[in-house]
């Protein structure tokens, strides 16, 4: 990696007349602005008609980037097909479950299995590479842009005969399929795969296995089309890396880890969402998650924003002072190389024109053009973070296939979120100091010392293995409630619940009992939600129900140990599990704080470290590093501490 972070954001220069063009470099220049990714939305001006090309104003773009020393992520614009390709083929418009066929008019106007869109987006994106393949501003191929993000499913014809031959070659024969998806159930044994829908509107509720599959066969058609391009880019210009920005951690349609293996470098975006209470809390999930995505190396933050967005929120908020630099120093601390925004100049029309910008509509005698300018001089002053890595000492087991699983209406209760229990565990490690990887269950998990699986109702039998396994090893295991449930095809585990990790844990499950409103445990500490009628057959009982039976157990388990919890425990209580299995793990924080400063150790290889301190209270608070040395962060500052 070199050693400079980047720091940018999305130029669209053709929403503006190009004498503003001259201003924007040289006002990127006065911000620190080293790298700027540009055509994402260029479709309908670089190909104005079907097959006749327009780049002149382009090169334009590309030279003045070159001329001032500042790196572009080029875009193939194939996130928005022009309105041209709707007229020409409406057949490839998206189709929703009810069968309503989106029309042209926004973006990702498209149906990812539509062959004539495949074709299509690879012209403009071959006609993109060859024109600029030797450009000296090309550093980064930014492949299309947050795939799936308005369309990740289509019901089409085209996309259920695409199903179709997904199905076929992962089950090879109908009785195959029939049997993984319970199809005896409703009477709904298929005879030949042409009978076989995607999950369109029906009756009542569709088979739990068919929607399953048709997320990930969904998940899938979005990741052939980036390694289309992807291929076709490598082909073009080898050595030039490519990536596409992911929605690590906000968006679940797609399977980040399978784009995470295709790309060469991890990128993702994140956005505060204005109801969250401790928005950085969430940031620092997705900047985790977007770290172990790529297996703990340096990625790419492509786009936060520097105030408000522009959504469907009944307030988009926009940041307080200095929220723009905490923000950016806590994707810095969980392992970005390079902080970048979306976008660089706020748009004048549009349906983004109420999204801010690096620079505002105001202009730059702003609060956010002197955050954004002091931001880059500091970003610049810590080029020596490039590079380095964080270390987690625990992992966070997420799965998309059983978040997608558990997405089925048909559940024990609705108030269970696998998303957001994920979230509530690693707020509560955030709020101990303690950095975790967000790994997935088939994950190498033998460096860590804590794994914890806050709820994988689906988990697969090479995954259940993959944590009992760390646990006899002598790993420390937390399992919440509702998890190892059933089998990959959503098919219930049998026995006894949880079917994947009953010797794990050393208990067995009879019955669930959802919960109408909170409970006292024994201890006297709160729970809600859920409860689950259990037994200890190996595990020491931890905390009980008032009828006795067990609330928190832990038991031996080779040279290790499992906790469970079969019940949804209030966040203090949650924090206490966690922070015990934290000391039976041997799990530090880099630096001892007061509740809402943020610490985040990145190491280099050769010992240099940089201890992040980021205090997100209204109050000045004190840090102590593990050298014992204090260090006061005023409210709302961060520092930087070089050891
Ligand atoms: C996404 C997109 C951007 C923009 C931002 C802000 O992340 O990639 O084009 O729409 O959201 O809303």
């Amino acid at each position: 990696m070199p050693d400079v972070i980047a720091y940018g954001g999305d130029w669209n220069p053709e929403q503006w007349p190009e004498e503003t063009w001259e201003q924007d470099v040289a006002l990127m220049r006065e911000a620190g602005v080293n790298r700027v990714s540009v055509g994402i939305f260029s479709w309908s001006l670089l190909e104005p008609v079907e097959g006749v090309f327009d780049f002149g104003w382009f090169d334009r773009v590309m030279d003045l980037l070159a001329g001032n020393g500042i790196g572009a992520n080029l875009a193939t614009p194939t996130a928005s097909p022009p309105p041209w390709f709707a007229t020409a083929h409406p057949e490839a418009l998206p189709v929703d479950a009810d069968g309503r066929r989106l029309h042209h008019g926004s973006r990702q106007g498209f149906c990812p299995s539509s062959p004539i869109y495949r074709e299509k987006a690879l012209r403009i994106a071959e006609q993109v590479a060859l024109r600029y393949r030797d450009h000296p501003a090309l550093v980064m191929w930014h492949v299309h842009n947050e795939y799936g993000c308005h369309n990740a499913r289509c019901h089409c014809d085209t996309s259920a005969a695409a199903f179709r031959t997904w199905l076929r070659a992962r089950y090879g024969t109908l009785d195959a399929l029939n049997d993984a998806w319970g199809t005896a159930f409703w009477s709904q044994r298929y005879s030949d795969w042409a009978q076989i829908l995607p999950p369109r509107a029906t009756p009542s509720f569709t088979n739990p296995g068919q929607q399953l599959d048709f997320r990930r066969f969904s998940s899938d058609a979005l990741v052939e089309l980036y390694t289309a391009e992807r291929d076709l880019l490598r082909r073009l210009t080898p050595g030039v890396p490519a990536t596409t920005n992911l929605m690590a951690g906000a968006h679940w349609d797609m399977d980040c880890r399978a784009f995470a293996a295709e790309v060469d470098v991890i990128s993702t975006d994140h956005y505060l969402i204005g109801a969250r209470p401790e928005p950085h809390i969430d940031l620092a999930f997705a900047a985790d998650y977007a770290r172990s995505l790529g297996g703990g190396r340096p990625w790419l933050l492509m786009e936060h924003s520097t105030g408000a967005v522009n959504w469907q929120q009944p307030r988009n908020l926009a940041k307080t002072p200095g929220e723009l630099r905490r923000n950016s120093l806590s994707h810095l601390a969980r392992g970005a190389d390079g902080i970048m925004f979306f976008q660089w100049r706020q748009s004048r029309a549009g349906a983004e024109k109420w999204h801010s910008a690096m620079l505002p509509h105001a202009g730059t005698d702003t609060k956010i053009w002197r955050e954004v300018v002091a931001l880059g001089a500091e970003l610049a002053g810590l080029a020596g973070v490039a590079g380095s890595t964080v270390r987690a000492d625990v992992a966070l087991l997420v799965d998309h296939s059983s978040v997608w699983a558990q997405d089925h209406p048909a559940q024990p209760t609705s108030e269970l979120d696998p998303v957001e229990e994920a979230k509530r565990w690693h707020a509560a490690l955030w709020r101990a100091g303690v950095t975790c990887d967000v790994a997935h269950p088939e994950d190498d998990l033998t460096g860590y010392r804590l794994v914890v699986v806050p709820q994988l109702y689906l988990v697969s039998d090479a995954g259940a293995a993959n944590v009992e396994d760390f646990a006899r090893r002598g790993g420390v295991v937390v399992v919440g409630p509702y998890s190892g449930i059933v089998d990959e095809h959503d098919r219930v585990r049998l026995g006894g619940y949880p079917g994947a990790w009953r010797d794990l844990l050393g208990v067995t499950v009879e019955e669930f009992f959802p919960l109408a409103g909170p409970i006292r445990l024994a201890s006297g500490t709160t729970a809600g939600v859920w409860s689950e009628q259990a037994r200890a057959t190996t595990a020491k009982v931890l905390d009980t129900y008032e009828g006795g039976e067990p609330a928190w157990t832990r038991n031996q388990y080779g040279d290790g140990t499992a906790h469970y919890l079969t019940t949804r425990l209030d966040d203090a209580a949650l924090a206490e599990v966690l922070a015990t299995a934290c000391r039976e793990a041997r799990v530090e924080p880099p630096a001892r704080s007061v509740p809402g400063v943020e610490v985040v150790r990145r190491s280099h290889a050769d010992g240099r470290s940089f201890l992040f301190a980021i205090n997100h209270t209204d109050a000045d608070a004190p840090v102590t590093t593990a050298t014992g040395e204090t260090v006061t962060v005023p409210a709302g500052d961060a520092v930087v501490i070089p050891g």
